[in-house]
């Protein structure tokens, strides 16, 4: 791996992690395969490091350095899926009896998983708006052993203050864990912020175009790094050297795409706003975020996603989203292909009603994720869809 304080991000996106194949020179690592590693004697390993593709595989590994290089971490584990990556992690930072602190507006399988599942195994949660520190340190109690973060959060683009809660979090030496997916260590470095673990689902910017579906952890120490590789083994939701792959390209250009994605966002939010049709839009780069500063702050960069709100309520949004062609009506983000999802119906499907809309996750909200087409098409793709309301 390439010196961190030598390369820039730019340099260390192409280059890290992955080093010209010993036996043959190829340039790109390759798709390792295999199951297993053929051991020296009963008692001796090869001098390699693998044994069993569950726990560890030379392709994944390269994505790891990789990742762990972009995080400025001290080490990564990747995943069959984000959500394995979070399984994993709550499984191994959690145990019956304990507290965990999770942000009011998180993915929807997060809060499936946490309030569905992981609550039957005698984990408490509580969902706080982790937009107000003040708030983290109210819902401490003796036996919280985790705070988990999303920020921005998916879909309504709330922001956490990850170096606050961080030091609330190391105060009482309780692991930090920051969901990163939408920003994305281009733009947001938790782990320089003071968090512990830097999380991704790789299925969106890191992989980046609608290939396969991934996930990542960076850690900051190695404790935990180890304790979430040992849950990692035990459930067997490791990465596949082949989605390693697909994943170890993506990351090569993600400073670009992230960076053109922003782009095009701007310029779509800018023109949302005018739009006599469009009841509000939300964008952290608009002036009208309610949390520019923190957004400016932390990160930087404000990313490829933002949502809006039509007027004439949720009939209207169903139809603009119906009628929108070049935007594809789908889950998942962060690729080059623009699509917009309805949460409410799609990836927060599972929510109550009335918890979504408390944390405003209201019926019409359309989240769109902007990819790399020209902004002049998507831009135009909107407004004929807008200019039928
Ligand atoms: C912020 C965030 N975290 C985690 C996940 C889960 O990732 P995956 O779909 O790869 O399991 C998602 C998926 O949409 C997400 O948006």
């Amino acid at each position: 791996m390439s010196d961190k304080t030598k390369h820039s991000f730019q340099t260390r996106e192409v280059h890290d992690g992955v080093v010209p194949d010993p036996t043959t020179g190829a340039i790109l690592t390759p798709i390792y395969q295999t199951t297993t590693y053929v051991q020296e004697s009963v008692d001796q390993y090869l001098d390699k490091g693998y044994s069993y593709s569950r726990s560890g595989n030379p392709t994944v590994a390269a994505l790891e350095d990789k990742i762990t290089s972009l995080e400025n971490g001290i080490g990564s584990a990747c995943f069959a899926t984000g959500m394995a990556a979070t399984s994993a992690t709550m499984m191994a930072l959690l145990n019956h009896g304990d507290h965990c602190i999770l942000s009011d507006v998180v993915y929807g399988g997060t809060h499936r998983l946490s309030t569905q599942v992981l609550s039957r195994f005698g984990v408490d949660f509580s969902l706080v708006d982790t937009s107000d520190p003040a708030n983290v340190v109210q819902a401490l109690r003796p036996e919280t052993r985790l705070i988990f973060t999303e920020t921005p959060a998916n879909p309504t683009l709330k922001l956490t203050d990850i170096a606050a809660v961080s030091e609330i979090a190391s105060e009482k030496q309780i692991p930090h864990v920051v969901d990163n997916t939408f920003l994305t260590p281009y733009f947001q470095r938790p782990l320089d912020l003071g968090a512990d673990i830097s999380l991704h689902s790789t299925t969106k910017f890191m992989e980046g175009h609608n290939i396969s579906v991934g996930g990542s952890i960076t850690a900051n120490n190695k404790d935990l790094l180890e304790s979430i590789k040992f849950v990692r083994n035990c459930l067997g939701s490791n990465m596949t050297p082949m989605v390693a792959f697909y994943t170890l390209q993506g990351c090569k250009t993600l400073s670009t795409r992230i960076r053109a994605q922003s782009e095009n966002a701007a310029r779509i939010a800018d023109f949302l706003a005018m739009h006599n049709a469009v009841e509000r839009v939300c964008y952290p780069g608009l002036d009208s975020f309610p949390q520019k500063e923190l957004a400016t702050r932390q990160a930087s960069g404000f990313g490829s996603m933002l949502w809006f709100e039509v007027k004439g309520g949720v009939e209207a949004g169903k139809q603009l989203m119906n009628t929108l062609q070049l935007w594809s009506l789908a889950e998942n983000l962060g690729s080059v292909e623009s699509l917009v999802t309805h949460s409410v119906t799609m990836t927060h499907a599972d929510m109550p009603r009335e918890e979504r809309m408390s944390v405003g996750i209201t019926d019409g909200l359309v989240r769109l994720s902007t990819g790399l087409e020209s902004a002049e098409d998507l831009i135009s793709d909107l407004k004929q869809a807008l200019d039928r309301l």
